[in-house]
């Protein structure tokens, strides 16, 4: 794999600024986005004030604790655009959540917020070795999504030629990469893997492709499917990871350089870590539940979000801005298994180091008898179709498991192609146990 370390004289001055710098900054900007808040968006003045605080309390950083949580339940309470901070024309663009399960979160963006967007997206592709004239083939979603749009933006801005290829249709996405010889992919690590796929179908090696790095995220995926797709492809993967009613993409990336967790762009995010179940914060390093403040956004500024995804804050190291580790899972993907808490990236790590099975692979859970069971429903790689080597697959698969999680399960080793494949984000676990 190519060094594709960018040049220090590259990067925007803050992201290497001393931390006094950028706690400077943090400030003031929170001072203002707390006051945007409160003045703009019902919300929050109702919320503020409930809890008996206001804008001009925050004389630190460390005063954000004082501030009421905002979640999920608050957005869609003021769906569509109840939480919008600036007159509705203002706003420029509108992203959505798919809304499967419930209201659909509504986002709105000011021609200033596309800007800012498509800043640290350019960051997150420069960080990941992407230069100006790269060419780009983004697989991620257009539409509603924040992937595909989100990413496009900051492609822009970094002044990339940007194939907008989006998710689906997996046979033109082989060709165009076949043709059109991108640097860079942009896709969920999910759908890289259906893409592997169709280089396999077609009998085309994917380590002779043009791509020299992947930036991978919109759900989870292990440090052990990092390697499988480096090997598979021979190039780098990076995470980058959003969420859109923060912003979208573009959140915190890894560095191609460093690939130690992902650096939060803390000068228009501010990162915090909570017990999930007292709210209290946490000192860097800890575990616990990502939340975090928007510090210059307009149209839709968000104070103390609970995310629900799980990991810890680690210093800089590439970067001056504090890192991320890789998420362990969303406390709603939490297994209950027998009374031991079980992430699928746990199942993942595993199964990624069974030599006769593929990547794909979906969790089951069913209560066929009086206990729940956990049954990982996997396909067997294309070299070990046969009985005995299935049989062996799923013994090492299930004893690997039990010995780094602590929990029984079953495997189903069925045949190559079987396991539902994704287009996008991946339906990880089938919840058919009886509720009682
Ligand atoms: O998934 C934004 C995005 C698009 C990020 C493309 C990266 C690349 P949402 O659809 O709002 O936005 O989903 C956000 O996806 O709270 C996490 O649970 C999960 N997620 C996003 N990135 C990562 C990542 C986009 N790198 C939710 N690792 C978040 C793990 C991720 N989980």
């Amino acid at each position: 794999m190519k060094d594709l370390t960018p040049r220090k004289e590259d990067l925007n001055p803050i992201e290497i600024a001393s931390r006094d710098e950028i706690q400077d900054l943090q400030l003031i900007r929170m001072k203002w986005s707390l006051s945007h808040a409160y003045e703009n968006v019902p919300h929050y003045r109702k919320a503020f004030d409930e809890a008996g605080v206001h804008p001009d309390d925050l004389k630190s950083l460390a005063d954000l604790s004082k501030f009421p949580f905002t979640v999920k339940q608050d957005l869609r309470a003021n769906y569509p655009f109840g939480m919008f901070a600036v007159p509705r024309e203002q706003v420029k663009r509108i992203h959505a959540s798919s809304g499967t399960t419930g209201q659909p979160t509504v986002v709105g963006y000011t021609a200033n917020d596309l800007d800012v967007w498509g800043e640290v997206v350019a960051r997150s592709l420069r960080a990941s070795g992407l230069r100006p004239g790269d060419i780009l083939h983004n697989a991620y979603g257009y539409g509603l999504f924040t992937g595909g749009l989100g990413i496009h933006l900051g492609a822009d801005a970094l002044g990339l030629t940007t194939v907008p290829v989006s998710g689906g249709m997996t046979q033109r996405q082989v060709r165009l990469i076949e043709d059109f010889k991108p640097k860079g992919i942009t896709v969920t690590p999910s759908y890289a893997l259906s893409i592997l796929d169709e280089y396999a179908a077609r009998g085309i090696d994917p380590r002779e492709s043009s791509l020299e790095v992947g930036i991978f995220g919109a759900e989870p995926w292990t440090n052990a499917m990092r390697l499988e797709i480096e090997q598979a492809f021979d190039m780098h993967a990076v995470d980058i990871y959003g969420l859109s009613e923060v912003m979208g993409p573009g959140v915190a990336n890894e560095c191609v350089e460093t690939k130690d967790g992902l650096h939060i762009w803390e000068d228009h995010f501010y990162p915090e870590i909570i017990d999930p179940v007292t709210g209290e914060v946490l000192p860097d390093g800890e575990q616990g539940e990502l939340v975090f403040t928007s510090l210059t956004k307009e149209a839709f500024p968000i104070i103390r979000y609970r995310t629900r995804d799980l990991t810890r804050l680690l210093p800089g190291t590439a970067r001056s801005m504090r890192r991320m580790e890789k998420i362990t899972g969303r406390s709603d993907d939490m297994i209950i298994l027998r009374g031991v808490n079980v992430f699928p990236t746990q199942i993942e790590e595993q199964l990624m180091t069974v030599a006769g099975l593929a990547p794909h692979f979906q969790i089951e859970l069913s209560t066929p008898g009086r206990m729940d069971v956990l049954t990982v429903m996997c396909e067997a790689a294309q070299s070990h179709t046969a009985e005995e080597a299935r049989k062996a697959a799923a013994a090492d698969l299930s004893h690997k498991v039990k010995a780094s999680v602590g929990i029984s399960i079953k495997v189903t080793v069925a045949d190559p192609g079987a396991v539902e494949r994704s287009q996008g984000k991946a339906v990880r676990i089938i919840d058919n146990r009886t509720k009682s």
